[in-house]
Parts: C-alpha cells; sequence; structure tokens
C-alpha cells in the first residue's frame, strides 16, 4: 500500500514535490508558527504560503523551530497580484521574510496585475504574460521552480502560447474538491507536464463538504474523518494537498493517510457530487480569471 505522506510527483524541473502540505491562508501570526513547527515535527515537507497572506516570516519562524533541515522541505509561496512588475523585488522580499535562501516553488498568485493604487484596476500596459517573463528570469538559487496559480485552461493558452514563454509552468495551484472538482482543468495540466496542487481542498472555513451525505457514508464506513477522506480523494486523483489547520489534532488526523485508501466505488460516489460550492471567486479582481471551462 502506498505510504502517502512520503509519496512525492516529479516536477517538469526533476524535482519532487510532496504530496500532502501545509496550507497557511488564513492563519493568524500567533498560530501559524506553532502549526508549521507541529506539521514539520508530524512528518509533513511540504509548507505553502503566499506574500499576500502576511505571515511568511512566522511560517519561517516555524521552519526554524521545527528544527528540520531546510534542505529536508519543499516551501511554495506566491507572487502578489500588486507585485507583477516588481518581480525581483516581490521574490527578494519573500525570501527576506521567510528568512531563507530559495523557495522550491515560487507561484504567480493570480493573473491578474493589479495596481496598487486601486485593487480594482488593471495595469494598461501590462499582464501576465510579461509578469511570467520577468518570473523566468528569476535565478533557480532564489526558486528552483516557477509556476501559477488560478490559471483556467484558457488564460493557460494565453501563457503557453506568448511568444515570450519559454518556461512551461512547473505547477498550476488550483481550487479542487468534491464540489469544484475541474477535470478538464487537470487533464489539460497533466497533458502540458503541469502539476496540480489543489487548494481549499476540504473547502476551506465553514465548509458544506463535511455536511454532504455520501463524505459521510464514505467516512463512517471507512472511520477516517470527512477530512481525511476529502484529502485521500485528491490524493488517489493524483494531485498534492495542502490542507490548512491551526489545530494540533487536526494537523496529525489530517496527515494520517498511510496504509488506508478509498475505494473505486468510493471514489466514483464523491465524483458524482452534483453540489457546485466554490471558495475563491474573481469578482474582487479587476479581470475575470474563470471562465467555466474547467468541467
Ligand atoms: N492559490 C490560491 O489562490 C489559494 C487560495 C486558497 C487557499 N490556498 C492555499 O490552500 C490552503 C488550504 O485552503 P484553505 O485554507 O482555503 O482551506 P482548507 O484547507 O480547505 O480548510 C481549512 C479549514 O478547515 C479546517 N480543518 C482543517 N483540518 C480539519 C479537520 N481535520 N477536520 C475539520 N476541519 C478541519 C480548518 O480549521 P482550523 O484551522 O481552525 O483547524 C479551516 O477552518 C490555504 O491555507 C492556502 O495555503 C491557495
Amino acid at each position: 500500500m502506498t505510504a502517502w505522506t512520503k509519496k512525492t510527483d516529479t516536477l517538469n524541473t526533476g524535482a519532487t514535490i510532496p504530496l500532502i502540505g501545509l496550507g497557511t491562508w488564513q492563519s493568524q501570526a500567533g498560530a501559524v508558527e506553532k502549526a508549521v513547527e507541529d506539521a514539520l515535527r508530524a512528518g509533513y515537507r511540504h509548507i505553502d504560503t503566499a506574500l499576500a497572506y502576511g505571515n511568511e516570516a512566522e511560517v519561517g519562524a516555524g521552519i526554524r523551530a521545527s528544527g528540520v533541515p531546510r534542505e529536508e522541505i519543499f516551501i511554495t509561496t506566491k507572487l502578489d497580484n500588486t507585485w507583477h512588475k516588481r518581480v525581483p523585488e516581490g521574490i527578494a522580499s519573500s525570501l527576506k521574510s521567510l528568512g531563507v535562501d530559495y523557495v522550491d516553488l515560487y507561484l504567480m498568485h493570480w493573473p491578474s496585475s493589479t495596481t496598487e493604487e486601486d485593487l480594482m484596476k488593471h495595469y494598461p500596459d501590462w499582464d501576465f504574460t510579461k509578469t511570467w517573463a520577468e518570473m523566468q528570469k528569476i535565478p533557480k538559487t532564489q526558486a528552483k521552480a516557477i509556476g501559477v496559480s488560478n490559471f483556467a485552461i484558457k488564460n493557460l493558452e494565453i501563457l503557453l502560447n506568448a511568444p515570450t514563454t519559454t518556461v512551461v509552468p512547473a505547477a498550476n495551484q488550483i481550487e479542487l474538491h468534491p464540489m469544484n472538482p475541474s477535470p478538464k482543468l487537470v487533464k489539460y495540466c497533466k497533458e502540458k507536464g503541469i502539476h496540480c496542487t489543489g487548494y481549499s481542498c476540504l473547502g476551506s472555513t465553514n465548509s458544506p463538504l463535511h455536511k454532504n451525505e455520501a463524505l459521510l457514508a464514505i467516512s463512517e464506513k471507512t472511520g477516517k474523518s470527512s477530512a481525511q477522506v476529502l484529502l485521500k480523494w485528491g490524493l488517489q486523483k493524483g494531485w498534492s494537498v495542502i490542507p490548512k489547520t491551526v489545530t494540533e489534532s487536526r494537523v496529525k488526523n489530517n496527515f494520517d493517510q498511510d496504509g488506508w485508501e478509498l475505494e473505486d466505488a468510493d471514489i466514483a460516489k464523491l465524483d458524482a457530487i452534483t453540489q457546485r460550492f466554490k471558495v475563491c471567486g474573481d469578482s474582487w479582481l479587476p479581470v475575470r480569471v474563470f471562465f467555466g471551462d474547467d468541467e
């Protein structure tokens, strides 16, 4: 049986990404340091953060407190929307806050080059292809791999077909759970050699997923929590998962993935959920990023 907690996927750079990571969005400064430390002590080797989360310094402190050597940890952080014209400053800021020399994966957080003055305005002379051209210049000593997040098929096509694009993103971090499964987008990424990481894989705060009858029945049958089942659904479908928690018992529960698997019939039942729910929309952005082309 697969040792899911040790399992990795190989990125198009040749580097490996651990399939289970700790998410840190909405993790408050005081709590996130301990959560990161707890996670690394429990065996996690992948931590996801972002400049926009405002907690990179505490994430870095948690990494150092864990005592786990830097080279054993896969760290992902992200370029904020208002920093698209300042990529070298963006990566330098994240490295400084995290207190590390390099990150393993640096993502463009959203395909939206938002002005600093007005968060509902897009730079008229800039777009994500220019941002990506700048990201391609980041030295490997600062970011071992570069990737994107919240890219639907339409925007991936624009990116991959841009004359300035020489590097295929190593990863696309997207919302993935049974109420937002995005099979077409996942298939598209696989065909292009782009690793998918599923975010809000538990449906985030106040998730309706934990009340779904099909999920609860599988949870009861397997004796696993609904969160564990949701994470295993993503793992068995082939993407990495980055559940967020600042609760020590949940850090452990979410990582308790070895020695059991979902039966194909149970995966099919989760795939058959028709209710749709999205944690992250695009109404707060100056451009549309979701086009409904993911299913
Ligand atoms: N790229 C992007 O645009 C983007 C967008 C959203 C998220 N993300 C990344 O993906 C990560 C995960 O997504 P998310 O933070 O939206 O939400 P999530 O991981 O789907 O869910 C987090 C919520 O579930 C609770 N929880 C965690 N484990 C649980 C368990 N075993 N049982 C019951 N409840 C549990 C957490 O509570 P407690 O913390 O109180 O325990 C929290 O309220 C983020 O933290 C971030 O790193 C990226």
